[in-house]
């Protein structure tokens, strides 16, 4: 890349390491037919989705983002105790109370700061804008992960919702690199559209009882057509804001991965971008959505299959629940 197309207006900051771990069990959209009124023609077709990895019973987030965790400092080189924090994005953590993130640090080993941040499926860029602050500002690496086991809270018995979501976790570990860049960000929210993406009950609203369990209400309910055209239309304009944003035109960009929600959605963004789709990574086809955990997942699938050369310019867009939107760019860098 020259100068005249590094991106300003990020951090200097550096991905060291990328880590991931997905379940052992692999559900196919068949095994689902044996269970739901489905088929793995009507998943394939509307969603791109033919299997996704389900956590063991004895398996929550906490444990797949600290085995994601450890791959990623693995990568990078670097021991936990050389960590500054822990965040850990995820709408679907081991308990409501205490966060996820010092359960997986204290697996780590270490008492660094650590926390949550939930910002449903655009956790990981929201995530990755505060690091990259954290980072830049003098506080040395932080960890960041993506981590769900978001099966436990869709609704096994609804067919419109069961069939999309999977289980995993993808980690990055951010350091300072003046030679890098990480950002900028454009990130946005809008709460008046909760509804259409979230779980009605077992929250301070309406807190878990008989009735929420006969109800089915403390299980995800999603409103598909409505969260499919905002999706669309809400990670094409932040990817076109951050791209102003750097200077870059939509033909600087190396990869787009967005995150693995849908083929559809991430061929509608392609195409609104004017984006080859062949330059948008897809993972969703193996993973289904992981919400916070499929940018990261989606990256260390993109490196496994070479695609992530020195240099390359990376777009990251998301949508999710909130409803939260966000994209920034990154220049990845082989260490
Ligand atoms: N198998 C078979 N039929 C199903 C089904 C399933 N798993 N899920 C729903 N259907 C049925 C519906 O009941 C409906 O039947 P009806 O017409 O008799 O009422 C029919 O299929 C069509 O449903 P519809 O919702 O119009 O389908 P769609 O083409 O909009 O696709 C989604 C549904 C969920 C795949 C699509 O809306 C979507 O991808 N939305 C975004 C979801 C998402 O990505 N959420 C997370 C974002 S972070």
């Amino acid at each position: 890349m020259t100068a005249a197309t590094t991106p300003t207006g990020g951090w200097p900051v550096a991905i060291a390491g990328l880590g991931a771990r997905l379940p052992d069990r692999v559900v196919t959209n068949d095994d689902l037919a044996e269970v739901l009124d489905t088929s793995d023609e009507w998943i394939r077709t509307r969603t791109g989705i033919r299997e996704r990895h389900v956590a063991a019973p004895e398996e929550a987030t906490s444990d797949l983002a600290t085995a994601a965790a450890r791959d990623a400092l693995r990568d990078a080189g670097l021991a936990a105790t050389d960590l500054a924090a822990v965040i850990v994005a995820t709408t679907s953590p081991d308990h409501q109370v205490a966060a996820t993130a010092p359960l997986v640090a204290s697996a780590l080993g270490v008492t660094a700061p650590a926390f949550d941040l939930n910002a449903a499926c655009s956790g990981f860029v929201y995530a990755l804008r505060v690091a990259s602050g954290m980072v830049a500002t003098g506080d040395g690496a932080v960890l960041v992960i993506g981590a769900e086991t978001l099966t436990r809270i869709a609704d096994p018995e609804d067919r419109s919702t069961a069939v999309l979501f999977g289980d995993g976790a993808g980690a990055v570990v951010l350091v300072p690199d003046d030679d890098a860049r990480l950002g900028p960000f454009s990130l946005g929210a809008d709460g008046e559209g909760a509804s259409m993406l979230w779980t009605p009950s077992g929250g301070t609203r309406r807190p878990f009882d008989a009735e929420v369990l006969a109800d089915r209400s403390h299980y995800l309910s999603m409103r598909g057509g409505d969260v499919y055209r905002n999706a669309v239309v809400r990670m094409a304009d932040s990817a076109r804001e951050v791209l102003a944003q750097a200077g870059l035109e939509v033909a600087d960009v190396d990869l787009l991965v967005g995150h693995q929600a849908n083929v559809r959605i991430l061929d509608a963004v392609a195409a609104r971008l004017g984006l080859p789709t062949e330059l948008s990574h897809i993972s969703v086809d193996r993973h289904g959505n992981t919400s916070a955990a499929s940018i990261p997942l989606a990256l260390a699938d993109a490196r496994a299959q070479g695609k992530l050369r020195d240099g390359a310019t990376v777009l990251l867009a998301a949508f999710g629940a909130g409803l939260t939107w966000g994209a920034c760019l990154l220049t990845w860098k082989d260490r």
